[in-house]
């Protein structure tokens, strides 16, 4: 009994997902730090000089940053908490870095997020809330609610916490595309609008974005298999004032459409990057429970497998649909058959192929080097394919497939254009179109935007990478590829499995052949 007691405690210690406090998440975000190539841990104190939050024993707000590339890549945001009781959010994010950094070596899926995405996450955004398991930050012993402290909709004071300067901050540095805000108490994902200034007849007016981010969620949500509904956060939570979510959302844009002008600029507050607000900010309302029991957080081999699996898995899912959703690429595949080459492909980053297309030419090295270097000037040099329209991967993946006879080599790349559909509106308010980076870099002919140090320069009209094929060979050719592989059980999980049967094996021999039973005067004694 003992020995597979012991085997059942070391396994699920290690691989359960259970409640940290801020002491447990720090010191997991320090051994990543140290672990983790990709990974680096700073704080709003270091980054930003702000002071650390009061009556917190000089606690920092961490900031984690994680990506395998240093260019101007999609950035996506993660806050865990704004309330420092709703305790499910800073567990989901510390484990959601935990997961990319153990599963980077053998899941190209993930590999392929962290080479080409900066994930920027503050898991304990309230540090100090979260701290002291308390919703509200203190300053200067006066209690503020964090999400009224933003400058949407509110005359004066501002940006009084810690939490709210840190994001501000952030949003100054960075160019986020998308974003998550985790909370707790109830059950929803919701998007914009969530302010009074666009509520009718207790419902949100038509955000300008509402077309995707009404398919962002749902797509995210149905991949996570979180029983949450879906709607805009004055419908399906309240409207607020002093929200983060639709100051991320619009602060970059609407006093300049808008007579009403929502933005101020309170104490504290000056906007000197306004194109760092215009994400599509997602407010997850994680669970009626803010504090929920430890059985249901999960377990970490639940995360790619295809059941639900507990709260930790299902979020960590959500979160990597999103991280995906970013930026639309392509996956492509060359086979060789009997007279030719059969091209297979998959659209990834995306909810709807509008169309797509393999374009063809003798293979020589010029233009192999041409189109590396720029695939849209060197694509009239080559012979193409129908266009053909169908589903992306968070819209239902279709598996497209084109036969090309050749009895020479060639090079191949594929296009698309996708979600042209989320420019679609029917009364937005304000009237003006789509405003958030994420649906301009995929629809717009050609967007482009930067701050100090970062840009953001796509076209709708995009390209696989180059292929080659390799008639002479039999298998598979040159691969951009499917993705291998999903949840991998790690050597961790092994070496655990393999200590735990061993030392209950040693047990079980040892009281066997050792233990010889004490007289009885003895056993009374002990
Ligand atoms: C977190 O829990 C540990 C025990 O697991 C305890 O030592 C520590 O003081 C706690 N930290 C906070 C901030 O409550
Ligand atoms: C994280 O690691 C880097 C070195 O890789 C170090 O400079 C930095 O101070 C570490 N962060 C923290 C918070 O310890
Ligand atoms: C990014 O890193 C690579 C090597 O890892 C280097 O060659 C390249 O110059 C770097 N780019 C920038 C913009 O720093
Ligand atoms: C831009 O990057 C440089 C060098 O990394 C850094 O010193 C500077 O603070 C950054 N500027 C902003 C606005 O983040
Ligand atoms: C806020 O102040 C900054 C700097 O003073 C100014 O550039 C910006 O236009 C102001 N923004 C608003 C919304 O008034
Ligand atoms: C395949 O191999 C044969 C013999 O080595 C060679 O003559 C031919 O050119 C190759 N074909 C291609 C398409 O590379």
């Amino acid at each position: 009994m003992m020995a597979w007691f012991l085997i059942f405690a070391s396994f699920s210690a290690v691989y359960s997902y259970s409640p940290l406090n801020y002491t447990e998440i720090m010191s997991r975000l320090l051994h990543l730090n140290a672990t983790c190539p990709f990974l680096r841990l700073s704080s709003s104190q270091t980054d930003f000089n702000l002071p650390s939050p009061e009556d917190c024993h000089e606690c920092l707000t961490p900031i984690l940053t994680i990506s395998n590339s240093n260019g101007s890549v999609p950035q996506i945001y993660f806050s865990g908490c704004l309330h420092g009781n709703e305790r499910l959010g800073p567990v989901v994010l510390a484990e959601l870095a935990e997961f990319l950094c153990s599963n980077y070596d053998t899941n190209s899926w993930i590999k392929r997020l962290v080479d080409t995405r900066l994930i920027i996450m503050t898991p304990m955004t309230n540090a100090q809330g979260y701290y002291r398991n308390q919703r509200e930050e203190s300053v200067g012993g006066r209690l503020y609610d964090t999400n009224r402290d933003f400058a949407y909709m509110i005359k004066g004071e501002c940006f009084k916490t810690i939490t709210a300067k840190t994001v501000e901050k952030i949003f100054e540095k960075y160019l986020i595309r998308t974003s998550i805000t985790f909370h707790g108490g109830d059950a929803s994902i919701s998007y914009p609008w969530g302010a009074p200034d666009h509520k009718k007849d207790e419902k949100s007016t038509e955000a300008p974005d509402h077309a995707a981010a009404d398919s962002i969620a749902k797509a995210i949500l149905e991949f996570s298999q979180a029983d949450l509904g879906v709607g805009p956060m004055t419908d399906k939570v309240y409207d607020v004032t002093g929200g983060m979510e639709d100051w991320a959302y619009a602060g970059g844009w609407e006093n300049s459409v808008n007579p009403e002008k929502p933005i101020t600029n309170c104490s504290e507050f000056s906007n000197s990057n306004p194109e760092g607000l215009k994400q599509l900010m997602f407010l997850v309302e994680a669970d009626n429970d803010k504090s929920p029991d430890t059985e249901r957080y999960g377990h970490k081999s639940q995360v790619l497998s295809s059941e639900q699996g507990g709260l930790i898995p299902q979020f960590i899912r959500m979160s990597l649909g999103l991280i995906d959703l970013a930026k639309p690429y392509i996956l492509a595949d060359i086979v060789t058959i009997e007279n030719g080459i059969r091209v297979d492909w998959t659209v990834w980053g995306c909810i709807t192929v509008d169309y797509t297309q393999v374009f063809y030419g003798k293979y020589t090295e010029t233009l192999y080097e041409e189109i590396i270097k720029d695939s849209s000037k060197s694509i009239s040099l080559l012979k193409k394919t129908k266009n053909r329209g169908g589903k992306c991967r968070w819209g239902g993946m279709t598996e497209f497939s084109e036969e090309i006879i050749t009895e020479e080599d060639v090079i191949v790349v594929i296009s698309a254009k996708v979600d042209s559909n989320w420019l679609k509106q029917n009364k937005p308010d304000p009237n003006v179109p789509p405003q958030s980076h994420i649906v301009n870099s995929r629809t717009k002919q050609h967007y482009k935007v930067s701050n100090k140090n970062y840009s953001i320069d796509e076209s709708s009209f995009f390209f696989s990478s180059a292929l080659k094929s390799d008639l002479n060979s039999t298998g598979p050719a040159d691969k951009d590829k499917k993705f291998e592989g999903s949840f991998q059980w790690n050597a961790l999980y092994l070496v655990i499995l393999i200590i735990g049967i061993i030392s209950g094996l040693l047990y079980i021999a040892a009281k066997k052949y050792f233990y010889q039973p004490l007289s009885q005067q003895e056993e009374i004694e002990l």
